[in-house]
């Protein structure tokens, strides 16, 4: 009896206008070339549940919303995602694609908004438990790029109304994870041209999808 290739977790990050959605429809058509099954999510959210809880994170409001009030949204959001979406589908042999995972906690609420990342990490053990993703593309450009692209988009939402500064530590935040791990991470110039964005994207990865292709005897 074959046994069915194992799912991967792959997660796409990077500060706004980096190019994200862009990028995660190409790496579907990657995944869908390769005949790999998969489904595609995004943090905060991913069910009904958590894209309430993102609604809350993202519409500006009057009140303005406390650090650690932030910090607990995001994971309760994660909370809901991991066992309702993501741990069924790597169950059932299917990769998970996600669209921001806790890197982003890591960057954003504890480099961007000063929390403790020791906390970040004890609260990210208690919610995911082993889960890690297995290879995390982070798409970086200088910030400027990404804010001019952002904006172009329109109304800006909570994360987006923050100054450059912020973005700055989000960003030296993301390329510290990097550092520390090199292997799990593919950092991709996001500043260049979309054709050669994807080429480095594509060259990234191919070593996750020729693995699935001789695991599944594609
Ligand atoms: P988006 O830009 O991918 O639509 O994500 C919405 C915002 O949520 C984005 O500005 C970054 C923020 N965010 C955090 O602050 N912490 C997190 O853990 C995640 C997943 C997102």
């Amino acid at each position: 009896m074959n046994t069915p290739a194992k799912g991967r977790f792959i997660t796409v990050e990077g500060t706004e206008g980096v190019g994200k959605s862009t990028n995660i429809a190409f790496i579907r058509q990657l995944l869908d070339a390769a005949g790999i099954p998969y489904i595609v999510s995004r943090e905060p959210g991913g069910t009904p549940l958590a894209e309430e809880i993102r609604n809350t994170l993202v519409v500006p409001r009057e009140e303005s919303m406390c650090e650690l009030t932030e910090l607990l949204l995001v994971f309760a959001a994660r909370a809901q995602h991991i066992n309702q979406l993501i741990l069924p589908a790597l169950a059932r042999g299917e990769w998970v694609l996600c669209d921001r995972f806790t890197d982003a906690t890591f960057a954003y609420q504890g480099w961007g908004r000063g929390l403790s990342t020791d906390v970040i990490a004890s609260l990210e053990t208690m919610v995911q438990g082993v889960l890690r993703p297995d290879c995390t593309v982070l798409l970086d450009a200088p910030v400027d790029v990404g804010m001019a692209r952002a904006s172009e988009r329109g109304d800006l939402d909570r994360f987006e109304q923050e100054k450059h500064d912020f973005f700055e530590k989000v960003r030296d935040g993301y390329l510290a994870r990097v550092a520390a791990e090199p292997q799990r991470f593919k950092l991709i110039d996001a500043s260049a041209d979309l054709a050669s964005v994807q080429r480095d994207i594509a060259a990234a990865l191919k070593q996750q999808l020729a693995a699935y292709q001789v695991a599944a005897n594609v």
